[in-house]
């Protein structure tokens, strides 16, 4: 028996804002022989070119950036509270330095078109990509916004279509 269902985006039944912002999420690319993830916090859920999609905003640095800038596919995984610590630990070190693949407390498992999600989510959004594009400080309407880049490593932000919703079953 599979730990997961297939769901229509449709039946997503969770506040957006509580999921990315407050629950946060683990971004994932690669394959189960080389993969990377890291937690975010910053990201959306919407409708555009008349396809469900998420967006990521990933900072140029992260390790991560060179596996979704590889890799067609992407996935977001939302977790229970309890899994609160690997999220801040995933957040916080960088594939660079730790090997993330061997997280205590997360099993990753393959999909059908070979991302990598993880047996403990409770939601797994698969993306392909369909667009980037980088922040452009240029842009800023808002003076506060550029304080969040001293380093000027704008975000890449990363527009995938939902191609799989992946629920725990219950
Ligand atoms: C709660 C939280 C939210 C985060 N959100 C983002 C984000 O949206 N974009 C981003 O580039 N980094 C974000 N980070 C930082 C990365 O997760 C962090 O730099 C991580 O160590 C990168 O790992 P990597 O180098 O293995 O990719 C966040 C970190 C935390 C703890």
């Amino acid at each position: 028996m599979t730990d997961f269902k297939k769901i229509d985006n449709m039946q997503i039944n969770e506040n957006v804002f509580r999921l990315i912002g407050k629950d946060w999420m683990l971004i994932t690319a690669g394959n189960l022989n080389s993969y990377n993830m890291m937690t975010a916090s910053w990201g959306g859920m919407g409708v555009l070119w008349n396809k469900q999609i998420a967006i990521c905003f990933i900072r140029p640095q992260r390790y991560t950036y060179e596996f979704v800038e590889k890799n067609d596919l992407f996935t977001i995984s939302f977790f229970e509270e309890t899994h609160r610590p690997i999220l801040s630990y995933l957040g916080t070190e960088s594939g660079r330095t730790v090997n993330k693949m061997r997280t205590e407390g997360l099993t990753p498992l393959s999909s059908e078109n070979n991302s990598v999600y993880f047996k403990e989510a409770k939601l797994v959004l698969e993306c392909r990509k369909l667009y980037f594009d980088d922040i452009n400080a240029d842009n800023f309407l808002n003076a506060g916004i550029d304080k969040l880049y001293p380093i000027k490593d704008y975000h890449r932000m990363y527009f995938g279509e939902i191609i799989t919703c992946l629920e725990k079953n219950s």
